[in-house]
């Protein structure tokens, strides 16, 4: 074996059409839509198959969200295991209102794990004898303003690989490489002064739709994953520590935050807990000549408006179109447009968690903003106007 830098083996070569780091929803859906384009892409993940199949994140998926995984062949366990809801509920001043997402906007969502995505993704790509790298280390990018973009990694048994490429989709998540290789030009920023605890319990749901509850201790939501399993969630202070809460203690919140008169809440053996940083970014352009970015690696919502998973699934359709549209038809129209058009559907998501967030967290202090969160949730249940606009962004299909 030839030597390469200081004296390391000289990397492997191959070619591809897409090379894509990143093995999440974002990474792993593109790989599958291009393979049924005739499009050949290889995805390289740094952590182990079993994690990315285990990692507790997103549940719920718009109506759009749910047909373009159906027509592009992942229907199978979605329609079976999938939960569809035709509203939720808000919660507030001890009453709980229903939004009718049917009636309202024409639409539902469904409850299917972002975890069951994952898995079905990898099933399929792997089905289908695609690459996926696992447990790779290094990964970097390379003459990314050339027409030969490289992606160079180590795979696990620490040989050294160069992915000869005509484009780069960093699909890589928030703290992923790609956004290195992309500079922004322009940022936008928003950290809230709260966190989520979440936490997933053996205990069948104690709702039929998702509940939104507004308290003057905290925000609460009621999710759920099975007819066995709920996920719940409660605010709690942006640098809280987990160890801080026992079981008892979450409990005892959520039981305080979602009562109401003739309902009760089920318990259960929790399984998992964890604390979710709430953020809001947004990153232009999502675009560095034949590098694209897509999903979280460009832009991060806070999980209020459960958009974080719709978003990334938008963007890698229309990424894997302008794809195939370039590099198959020789067209490259729509990979030209792909960072503007993409953007606008990610500031309306912006928009409408950063709203959701809003009107549901509390500030301890601050009665002014808590006076204005009631009156917002008072018009929000009560003026049809007002829960349209709710109906129709949380089910994805409000004009972007
Ligand atoms: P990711 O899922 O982050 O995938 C990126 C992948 O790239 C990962 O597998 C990562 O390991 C890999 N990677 C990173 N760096 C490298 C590298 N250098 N080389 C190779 N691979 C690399 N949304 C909701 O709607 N509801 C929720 O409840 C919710 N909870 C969340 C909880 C957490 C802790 C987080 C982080 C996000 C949550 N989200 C939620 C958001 C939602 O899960 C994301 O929007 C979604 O995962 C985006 O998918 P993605 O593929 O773009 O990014
Ligand atoms: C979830 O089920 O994990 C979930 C649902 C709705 C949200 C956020 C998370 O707004």
């Amino acid at each position: 074996m030839g030597l390469f830098g200081g004296g390391r083996p000289r990397p492997m070569t191959h070619r591809t059409q897409v090379g894509i780091v990143g093995a999440g929803p974002s990474g792993l859906l593109l790989s599958h839509l291009l393979a049924r384009d005739g499009i050949e892409s290889v995805v390289v993940e740094n952590r182990s198959r079993e994690y990315c199949e285990r990692r507790q994140r997103a549940g719920l998926l718009e109506q759009g969200t749910v047909s373009l995984l159906r027509d592009s062949g992942l229907g199978a366990r979605l329609d079976v295991e999938g939960i569809e809801h035709g509203g939720i509920y808000l919660q507030y001043a001890g009453e709980r209102y229903h939004v009718d997402f049917r009636d309202l906007a024409g639409a539902t969502v469904t409850i299917y794990a972002q975890t069951e995505i994952v898995k079905d993704l990898i099933a399929a790509r792997l089905a289908d004898d695609q690459q996926i790298e696992f447990s790779v280390s290094d990964t970097a990018l390379a003459e990314i303003d050339s027409d030969q973009p490289l992606l160079r990694y180590q795979d696990s048994n620490g040989a050294a690989h160069e992915v000869v490429c005509d484009v780069i989709a960093g699909c890589d998540g928030f703290h992923g490489i790609s956004t290195i290789a992309a500079p922004a030009e322009q940022v936008w920023e928003r950290s809230y002064p709260y966190s989520w605890l979440g936490v997933l319990a053996d205990v069948a749901p104690s709702t039929d739709d998702l509940i939104y509850a507004h308290h003057p201790e905290g925000f609460a939501l009621h999710s759920l994953r099975s007819p066995q399993v709920s996920r719940l969630y409660l605010q709690v202070d942006a640098d809280e520590d987990i160890a801080a809460w026992s079981d008892d203690r979450i409990w005892a919140a959520l039981q305080r935050r979602f009562a109401v008169d003739g309902w009760t809440l089920h318990e259960g053996p929790i399984r998992e807990k964890s604390i979710l940083p709430m953020r809001s970014y947004v990153r232009a352009p999502m675009r560095r000549g034949r590098l694209f970015l897509a999903g979280d690696a460009a832009h991060i919502v806070p999980p209020t408006g459960a958009k974080g998973l719709n978003l990334a699934v938008r963007d890698v359709a229309r990424l894997a179109t302008a794809l195939t549209s370039w590099l198959r038809d020789g067209d490259r129209r729509l990979a030209e447009e792909y960072a503007e058009a993409s953007l606008r559907r990610v500031w309306r998501a912006t928009h409408f968690s950063w709203w959701m967030t809003s009107m549901l967290h509390t500030t301890p202090g601050d009665d002014f903003g808590l006076a204005l969160q009631l009156a917002q949730l008072r018009y929000t249940t009560t003026s049809r106007a007002a829960a349209t606009t709710l109906a129709e962004n949380y089910t994805g299909v409000a004009a972007a």
